[in-house]
């Protein structure tokens, strides 16, 4: 799954600069193998930069005015939501996957004899929000792995005929065993029987593609601590679009509501929640936190687009597709979808007019939000990441 079937040729000079933003970017693993992402991610050398800055900042706090913290939060939805290509208005900031998971249970539409379905061995994280609600009736159904240990898609399948089914909650990418569920036929299912897919993406997203425009989840949470190579606080909750004014947040922020940030009308306490994900978030948080997540994912996107032009080179040349390593790759993995922030009026132009109007955004996280963003289970940001279980094994890319 994390094979990268390449020309040598081309494999070497990708090799060369992908190494040289490593050196760059974690200069200490020149000699240290560090094999843990699945717990805590490195930071990279940019996101130190940008956090020291802040935080030099911070110390007169007169130097960070709420416009630039606001920009900061928007930059950061922007940034996810490239990654996932989504609609930054389907992005709710959070601090932890916790939340995201905690906001799904909370706010659905469940009423007694509804059943919740989960797979057995999913991280608690996406049990115990679950678990919560069968003292107010909700039957919590969890289905036995099958005999690798990883989710038995089939039986979910096969459950999801169930109109009783009202959610499916699963990992994107199992904890303790490196399973990636095929979320497209399990949200496929979930759809037609008018069940809700939530999904806990934190050993997911950074390693692998998801593309919620082709993939049908309808609420995702993420923290950025492992994959995302990101300061701890700083995560996120996706919430499809068309579910957005459907949901109430069970608690909420201070500024999920209309006309909020407008300061000076705070205590007219307006009761509309707000259109778009935000009425999810739960204001104030952590700013420095966000302003590390916007440079880190800058090298993410850095990376994929370092694929995305050695893909582009390769067709230019008409080049003939290398003898491949590892598995085949279907077609449908190997397309690269393109989103360019340049090209994109809604995804690109809130940085970048931060960025030209030289607030809200430094300047070099508006330049890393210019890169393309390649989609393809084959790019190298997945090959070259290792998969890194809390038992220890390890499954290395061809990359
Ligand atoms: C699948 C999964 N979900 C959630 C978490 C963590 O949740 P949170 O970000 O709320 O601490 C982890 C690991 O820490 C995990 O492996």
């Amino acid at each position: 799954m994390t094979d990268i079937a390449y020309h040598p040729t081309r494999v070497r000079a990708l090799r060369e600069s992908l190494r040289a933003l490593r050196a760059a970017e974690f200069p200490w693993t020149a000699d240290t193998v560090y094999l843990n992402n699945a717990s805590t991610g490195p930071i990279p050398e940019r996101t130190r930069r940008a956090l020291d800055e802040f935080t030099a900042k911070r110390t007169a706090p007169h130097l960070l005015p709420d416009r630039e913290l606001f920009a900061g939060l928007a930059a950061a939805r922007l940034g996810i939501a490239h990654l996932l290509n989504a609609d930054p208005s389907e992005i709710a900031l959070a601090t932890n996957t916790s939340f995201g998971l905690h906001l799904a249970a909370r706010a659905l539409p469940l009423k007694p004899g509804d059943i919740v379905l989960l797979s057995d061995k999913e991280f608690p994280a996406n049990v115990y929000p679950w678990l919560m609600l069968k003292k107010e009736g909700i039957t919590v159904e969890v289905a036995r792995c099958g005999p690798e240990g990883w989710p038995d898609e089939s039986h979910l399948l096969e459950r999801l005929r169930d109109p009783r089914v009202r959610v499916l909650a699963v990992s994107f990418v199992q904890f303790s065993n490196g399973y990636r569920a095929d979320l497209k036929k399990l949200g496929a299912a979930a759809r037609a029987n008018g069940t809700y897919l939530v999904v806990d993406a934190i050993q997911g997203i950074g390693n692998s593609v998801l593309d919620v425009r082709e993939t049908p989840v309808d609420i995702l949470a993420c923290g950025g601590q492992k994959w995302l190579l990101s300061p701890w606080g700083s995560g996120f909750v996706y919430v499809r679009k068309e579910l957005i004014q459907t949901l109430e947040p069970a608690i909420t922020g201070w500024m999920a509501f209309e006309g909020t940030d407008d300061f000076s009308r705070l205590t007219e306490y307006n009761p509309t929640f707000r259109a778009d994900a935000r009425r999810f978030e739960m204001i104030t948080l952590p700013y420095q936190d966000f302003v590390g997540l916007t440079a880190s994912l800058g090298l993410l996107l850095e990376i994929a687009g370092l694929a995305a032009r050695d893909r582009r080179a390769r067709h230019r040349g008409g080049h003939a597709r290398g003898p491949r390593a590892g598995r085949e790759v279907g077609a449908g993995e190997r397309r690269a979808h393109r989103v360019s922030a340049r090209g994109s009026p809604s995804l690109g132009d809130p940085v970048r007019r931060a960025a030209q109007s030289r607030r809200g955004v430094p300047r070099d996280q508006a330049g890393a939000h210019r890169v393309q963003l390649a989609r393809g289970r084959d790019t190298p940001l997945a090959a070259r990441l290792q998969y890194c279980r809390g038992d220890g094994e390890g499954r290395r890319g061809a990359g």
